[in-house]
């Protein structure tokens, strides 16, 4: 019997220790060896010459909608469009129609990703005000990477905004929770300030820079008041960069592609399909996001995959759909920004795999070690590539990221030791399964 199912040979390895030209060995779906493996016997050799070999990419922040609407989005679209966008493994948001947020509708959700899923899948769980007496004995549920709380309305009926409530839900449980932080009073309160078919740049005027800041500030007074770590999804705005800096004992952070890419020039050019939550800003904005990128605030970069349908996205602001497609493009458009020197291989692997792992204390994923899942993705940095909107396959059939050019693309990636995508193309079935978390265990 050959000592490898899998030898990926040539490569370049971007270890935890940085970047090595290293064989890595296969067994049994996990990585049994890093090293010169050329006269090893394998079941199977990849020829890697050329290309960086990623420990899988994770993107911690995606809405699968499934349960809801199967023309915008399913589990097995979304998963399909992470695994050609060169992900291995995605954690689901609970706003779903229902949303997930009880013991049932976990338990439904599991058993429904296998045969489905082209990629991992980690499960969120909602937060309400009627469940917070089960969120400790939720979080701990196999496969649930965190509880999530919309502190700020956005898309679904989930929505805990009160102080007393947000410190009853902090006092549940012991796991790190995820905030969707933007300040509610705030934003009800300048709502009457707008007016249908004003155009769409308004929408960072009505959720502004105080929204999002005012937001994190009562978070961040009320997880060191509890003791309880707190992770700050989505953090836009360079205000509350600098004041998550003071709150490393109870924070970490979450920064989106979109917030790296995007400035408030979108608005113009794309109308609806620039209107997220929280919004796209200025520049000032994203330049403070580089810099918390480069000096280690940023923890983990997420896309906040929001599928929702052209019609919805449509209609005149402010009573369009937030959110934006991102599953299938977050890889190459990171890799784009490596390319342009924003950042390196190595940080973008902390940033999508290493920080996910630590933030949410996934298991056996996001490092390439022995003993760790074998999960890669194969990265052509020569490679250039244009985003085209046909390439998406969520069925809302959209991007705003359509014609940008990248330099830097996915080839291939492996998922538990078998190939899964193989340039542009699933190969064989969805073998996705729930993610392991230190925490939560059956
Ligand atoms: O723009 C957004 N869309 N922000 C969110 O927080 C939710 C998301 C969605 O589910 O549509």
């Amino acid at each position: 019997m050959p000592a490898f199912d899998l030898v990926l040979r040539g490569g370049t390895c971007v270890l935890p220790w940085g970047e090595e030209a290293t064989d890595v060995g296969v067994r049994a779906g996990r990585i049994a060896a890093l090293g010169d493996l050329r006269t090893a016997e394998a079941a199977e050799t990849i020829d890697c010459t050329g290309l960086h070999i990623l420990p899988g990419l994770i993107d911690a922040h995606v809405h699968l909608r499934d349960p809801g609407d199967p023309a915008v989005e399913t589990l097995e679209s979304g998963t399909r469009a992470a695994l050609l966008g060169g992900l291995t493994a995605v954690f689901d948001m609970p706003n779903t129609a229902p949303s997930i947020t009880d013991k049932e509708r976990l338990d439904w959700k599991r058993g429904y990703l296998e045969g489905r899923a082209w990629v991992d899948v980690g499960l969120y769980v909602g937060a309400s005000k009627k469940n917070i007496a089960e969120l400790a004995s939720l979080e701990i549920q196999p496969n649930v990477c965190a509880v999530k709380v919309f502190a700020g309305s956005s898309t679904g009926d989930l929505l805990v905004e009160d102080d007393a409530s947000l410190e009853a839900v902090m006092r549940s449980g012991r796991r790190r929770i995820c905030y969707h932080s933007e300040d509610e009073y705030r934003l009800q309160e300048r709502k009457p300030l707008f007016t249908s078919g004003m155009p769409h740049r308004n929408h960072m005027v009505w959720r502004d820079v105080d929204c999002a800041l005012i937001g994190t500030q009562r978070l961040m007074t009320l997880a060191r008041k509890t003791g309880r770590p707190a992770h700050i999804l989505h953090v836009s705005t360079a205000e509350e960069l600098e004041l998550l800096r003071d709150y490393r004992d109870v924070s970490t952070v979450e920064v989106l592609l979109n917030h790296l890419t995007q400035t408030d020039e979108a608005y113009d050019r794309l109308g609806g399909y620039a209107v997220m939550n929280p919004p796209i800003r200025d520049e000032r904005h994203m330049r403070a996001a580089w810099a918390a990128v480069a000096d280690g605030t940023v923890d983990v970069v997420g896309s906040d995959h929001a599928p929702h349908s052209r019609a919805a996205k449509e209609r005149p602001w402010p009573d369009g759909a937030a959110g934006l497609t991102g599953v299938q493009t977050i890889v190459p458009l990171m890799l784009d920004h490596v390319s342009a020197g924003r950042l390196s291989l190595s940080r973008l692997v902390d940033l999508m795999c290493a920080g996910p792992a630590r933030v949410y204390g996934a298991t056996g994923k996001g490092r390439l070690a022995a003993g760790y899942d074998a999960d890669f993705t194969l990265v052509d940095m020569k490679r250039q590539r244009t985003i085209e909107e046909s390439w998406i396959v969520s069925p809302c059939g959209w991007t705003p990221f359509a014609g940008h050019r990248c330099t830097g693309w996915p080839v291939m990636a492996i998922l538990r030791g078998a190939v899964a995508m193989r340039e542009d193309e699933v190969v064989g079935n969805p073998r996705g399964t729930g993610v392991r978390f230190a925490e939560a265990r059956d």
